[in-house]
């Protein structure tokens, strides 16, 4: 995606690189350290407790809050959009692991990802799970997330659908501390 294109957009969220500071908007130049992120030392998991007020976040909106040095899409989904993740066939998901801190292992139906019941609230790593790009909100093929970097497409649960990226976006460690607070880490 060009940056005129880029600016064109009205969503609040927003494409920026890792490797930020060249300008670079080639896809090669946009890796982000997975490595890093998935793994982050014992000293930096001690410190790494955040509280995010979601209270002014609105329905079909999503929040993104740095954490750890890395985005995190604090999505308030529609109804739609939880129907929608919920209605998939787990035997169509490339990655059918919930990919979630706070149910390790569970499959990948939306019921796993989602931080309530309900659905409305879907807490995961703004970090494209092929080479670390931040993926757009409210894109790609599926009403989820796009990553332009070389086109893949999640869906409003946060899961692969088509493109390289190998696995569903990680949900991190992530609580409601009161109606209005979630807790990452
Ligand atoms: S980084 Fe390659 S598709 Fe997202």
């Amino acid at each position: 995606m060009s940056h005129t294109e880029n600016e064109e957009g009205t969503r609040r969220d927003f494409l920026y690189y890792a490797t930020a500071g060249a300008g670079a908007v080639t896809a090669g130049a946009a890796i982000w350290p997975l490595v890093d992120q998935m793994n982050p030392s014992a000293d930096v998991q001690a410190l790494s407790s955040i509280r995010v007020d979601v209270a002014d976040v609105a329905e079909g909106t999503q929040l993104t809050v740095k954490w750890l040095g890395k985005p995190v899409f604090i999505r308030r989904r529609t109804a739609d959009e939880i129907e929608a993740a919920r209605a998939v066939d787990l035997s169509d998901l490339p990655d059918n692991d919930a990919r979630n801190a706070n149910n390790p292992g569970a499959d990948g139906s939306d019921e796993n990802r989602s931080m309530d019941e309900a659905g409305e609230w879907l807490v995961q790593m703004g970090v494209c799970t092929h080479l670390g790009c931040v993926p757009l909100g409210d894109a790609g093929d599926f009403g989820g997330w796009f990553c332009p970097c070389h086109g893949s497409h999640y869906d409003t649960s946060g899961r692969i659908r088509r493109g390289p990226a190998p696995s569903n976006l990680p949900v991190p460690v992530a609580e409601f501390v009161d109606e209005t607070t979630i807790k990452l880490g």
